[in-house]
């Protein structure tokens, strides 16, 4: 197990380098977590999906205590930094959602909120539309599925395009990817999990609009669907399963 203080360490950079593939992240979590608590999840059982280091996890068991957290990921070195530096209530899981079986890793059979960030892009869109025909099977009545990622507005390419020049010409040193990875294979602390993870995980890095995630989150049986944050890019799109009462009233 990683020190709790080298763990931290790694958490505090992974967030840096994050925040360059998701500007405004900490606000598209935010946007997510009142989410999650807009449908009396706060106090029920939440699934972080390719949760990485962990950090959802770390912001939904901190602002709310209560909350039964399970994190899912693939990759061995996000998952030694997530298990020495979440909190010790989480759920850590190892599972491929590149195929169905990841569904009997988890620890229990159904969820009030499934949350992702910055992680379906790896999948191509033929799995991905399959996959959330499974995530929609764990979500129980009443509940909600959130991702934030990239994903464009349909019609408003120059708009965005320029925006997002305007923030990067603001923005400070970009803090990459292959810099991140850069120093981990270097740390010795990290080597045995490094020779597990090999040379990493392929990604599809597939970006559709937000429409897409909507038309592809109805398909799968979610009775509702929209976009709940956005700025240029980036968005939380959230589907919601309906209630018992909901249907019969319907
Ligand atoms: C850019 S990271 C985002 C991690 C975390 N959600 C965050 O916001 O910090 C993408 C994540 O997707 C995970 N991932 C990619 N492909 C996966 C797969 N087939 N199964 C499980 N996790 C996967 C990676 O290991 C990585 O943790």
């Amino acid at each position: 197990m990683l020190e709790p203080a080298v763990a931290e360490e790694l958490q505090r950079t992974w967030d840096l380098q994050q925040e360059t593939y998701l500007p405004y992240r900490e606000s598209a979590f935010t946007a997510l977590l009142d989410s999650v608590e807009a449908v009396g999840a706060e106090h029920g059982r939440v699934l972080d999906l390719a949760g990485g280091t962990g950090s959802l996890s770390r912001r939904l068991t901190r602002r709310f205590p209560g909350i039964d957290v399970t994190l899912l990921d693939l990759d061995p070195v996000l998952l030694a930094i997530a298990s020495a530096s979440v909190a010790p209530t989480v759920n850590v899981v190892r599972a491929d959602l590149g195929a169905g079986d990841w569904v009997a890793a988890l620890p229990y059979d159904s969820y009030d909120a499934v949350v992702t960030a910055t992680s379906l892009h790896c999948l191509p869109p033929d799995r991905l539309r399959v996959l959330y025909g499974e995530i929609r099977q764990v979500i129980a009545p009443g509940g909600l599925f959130c991702n934030a990622d990239r994903m464009a507005e349909d019609n408003l390419a120059t708009m965005t395009a320029r925006l997002a020049v305007r923030r990067e010409e603001r923005s400070g040193p970009r803090h990459t990817w292959q810099d991140w990875w850069k120093g981990i294979a270097s740390d010795p602390r990290l080597a045995s999990v490094l020779r597990e993870r090999g040379s990493g995980l392929t990604s599809a890095d597939w970006y559709p609009p937000g429409s897409w995630h909507m038309r592809s989150l109805a398909d799968a049986g979610f009775d509702e669907a929209g976009v709940v944050w956005r700025r240029e890019e980036q968005a939380v799109v959230a589907a919601m399963v309906a209630t018992g009462a909901d249907a019969s009233a319907g």
